[in-house]
């Protein structure tokens, strides 16, 4: 069954930067993209980017491809009201990343924050890997961070599936070989420490 009922309630109702994963800074996805894509014409998707201030500091870095994708209208449009004229500048995708028709070899760089741990059943985590297979070039790279494996059991109420370096390998496969990891305490407004795991995968040639 679709989460979307549950994030368009989740963006109606509260504010974006009350929620556990609001960050006023997306430092540690901003450092890794910068070391993997310095180049700013690098085409970049946000996926499940929500309301996250990523977008804008990319766009301030100079970086003009950008797609932020989400089930949550509401979310895109929170985002869009906050960064105002340049928004225009930045597709917005409202869909599933299991479903979304996303066209081949798209991307340089496939991010995403507190999304893939959502998926707790296998077959979702194959159509993931299967999407992104699909939605990168080859060469592109994957910048990931989930709930580490001593990290929090559920996210906005939902329960998550937690990773590790090796079983993200193993959710995505041969074709992506592991570039970095690294630890983050991600400390949500409410003063709660979370462990996420964060990886960088490169596609193969
Ligand atoms: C925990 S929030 C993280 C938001 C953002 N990445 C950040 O770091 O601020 C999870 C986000 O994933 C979105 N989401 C959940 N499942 C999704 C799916 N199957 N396809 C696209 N977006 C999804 C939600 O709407 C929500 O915005």
């Amino acid at each position: 069954m679709s989460t979307k009922p549950h994030w368009e309630h989740v963006y109606q109702t509260r504010a974006t930067d009350a929620v556990g994963w609001y960050q006023p800074e997306a430092r540690t996805s901003r450092a890794l993209i910068q070391e993997i894509a310095p180049g700013t014409d690098a085409a970049m998707v946000d996926i499940g980017g929500g309301a996250s201030v990523l977008v804008d500091e990319l766009l301030a870095e100079g970086y003009r491809n950008l797609t932020v994708l989400d089930l949550s209208g509401a979310a895109l449009e929170k985002a869009r009201e906050r960064i105002g004229e340049r928004a225009a500048a930045v597709v917005w995708q409202e869909a599933d990343v299991l479903e979304y028709a996303f066209q081949e070899a798209a991307f340089d760089v496939w991010h995403d924050r507190a999304v893939f741990h959502f998926l707790t059943d296998a077959d979702q985590r194959a159509q993931y890997a299967t999407q992104m297979q699909h939605a990168l070039r080859p060469g592109g790279h994957v910048v990931i961070g989930t709930f580490a494996l001593d990290g929090p059991e559920k996210c906005s109420g939902l329960p998550v599936q937690r990773h590790s370096p090796e079983t993200l390998q193993d959710a995505f496969g041969p074709d992506f070989a592991l570039v970095k990891s690294q630890r983050e305490i991600h400390v949500t407004p409410g003063e709660t420490e979370q462990l996420f795991n964060w990886c960088v995968f490169r596609k193969n040639d």
